[in-house]
């Protein structure tokens, strides 16, 4: 049976990239004898403009009975001052899908990349080897409260709060993902909170303690205070496996650890709705880079596809049950950058197409 897969472009370099990694999963499909279904549609800004809506009913329905979404970038300075009727979710057409899936568990991937480490910020010999798995919980927490707003008080002026809020049974079922993740990997699960002040974080440490103890003793779990937590990954990003993060910690320590890869535009992302047990996942998934719109380069060409291509190597991987081929797109990716194709961010010359071309190439040799 064909993969269900809606490409959503959305806003800026998203279109761009998002058709350049179609072209690499069209190869790599190919190769495996996998038939893809694609249907595409716009998302947040491209589908403003058309129709006044950030997402559309039909989208939503579309990606109900989808496999796989693939998404490119949303935003930009157009469209951020538009408020919408409803909550949170109604103000982005992305925050709205994995709200409406329910993807709440998002695995970011960064790694090290030989042919890059002189690129980094970092030293090689701090950089090298380091590969980790940022996962962010992605559909709680303040970023998605209803107890939000800017109100006047009686005695202090405007106030603007947007409540951090987690239910128990919220952080256990990422918890449990998150464990999961760590067992297929290096079995180290570093759980970040704030639980020296805040109350909300008292209760992740000892929800997640629970989960690792009654549940997966085999995993080796940490927890750090998140302030210590990004200043060890960037002293020594090397020594760390998986992170476990709430939604605001995990958008921030994705981006952060988009250094040790290169450029942020070197991160993939897979959001989930449940971690596969073997084979692929049966409830729709969200692929996308963790990079922005980037509304500067938009339409030159010049911008890195490799985030979403490492994307739909994800999308293999967990909704297609593709491993082989999904570790052969990685392999790909670091031959390209091994013959020297770097795109701007990456300090080098070389536009999109050519860096999709070559790792189509690399695909194909390997
Ligand atoms: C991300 C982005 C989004 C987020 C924005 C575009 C809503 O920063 O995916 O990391 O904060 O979740
Ligand atoms: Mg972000």
């Amino acid at each position: 049976m064909a993969l269900k897969l809606l490409a959503l472009g959305g806003d800026g370099i998203g279109p761009e990239v998002v058709e350049a990694s179609l072209q690499v999963l069209e190869v790599a499909s190919k190769s495996v004898g996998l038939g893809i279904d694609l249907s595409e549609d716009l998302l947040h800004g491209a589908c403003f403009e058309k129709f006044g809506r950030f997402i559309r009913a039909e989208t939503l329905d579309k990606a109900r009975h989808s496999d796989a979404l693939l998404v490119g970038a949303t935003g930009g300075p157009r469209w951020d001052h538009i408020v919408v009727d409803g909550g949170p979710e109604e103000q982005d057409g992305l925050m709205k899908l994995r709200h409406e899936l329910q993807v709440f568990a998002c695995l970011r991937h960064a790694r090290a990349h030989e042919a890059l480490l002189a690129r980094t910020a970092f030293k090689p010999e701090v950089i090298r080897g380091a590969d980790v798995m940022v996962m962010r919980e992605l559909c709680g927490g303040a970023m998605f409260t209803q107890t939000r707003g800017i109100d006047e008080t009686a005695d202090r002026g405007r106030r603007g709060y947007d409540l951090n809020e987690y239910t128990e049974a919220e952080i256990e079922r990422f918890a449990r993902v998150g464990f999961e993740v760590a067992r297929r990997r290096r079995g180290r699960l570093l759980s970040v909170d704030k639980s020296n002040v805040f109350v909300a974080g008292k209760l992740w440490r000892e929800v997640v303690g629970r989960v690792g103890r009654s549940e997966f003793a085999d995993v080796d779990l940490t927890h750090f205070y998140t302030d210590n937590a990004a200043y060890q990954l960037c002293c020594r990003p090397a020594d760390f496996d998986v992170i476990l993060a709430d939604n605001l910690f995990g958008d921030l320590l994705s981006d952060q650890s988009g250094a040790i890869a290169g450029s942020l535009g070197m991160l993939p992302s897979a959001c989930l709705a449940e971690l596969p047990v073997g084979g692929r996942t049966e409830k729709p998934a969200i692929y996308e880079p963790v990079h922005g719109s980037a509304p500067d380069i938009a339409g030159l060409g010049i911008a890195n596809p490799i985030g979403t291509i490492l994307s739909v190597a994800m999308l293999l991987d967990y909704s297609a049950g593709e491993v082989v081929c999904a570790r052969k797109i990685d392999a790909a990716v670091d031959a390209a950058l091994n013959e020297g194709f770097a795109t701007r961010d990456l300090g080098g010359t070389h536009s999109t197409k050519q860096m999709t071309d070559a790792v189509i190439r690399q695909f194909r040799a390997l």
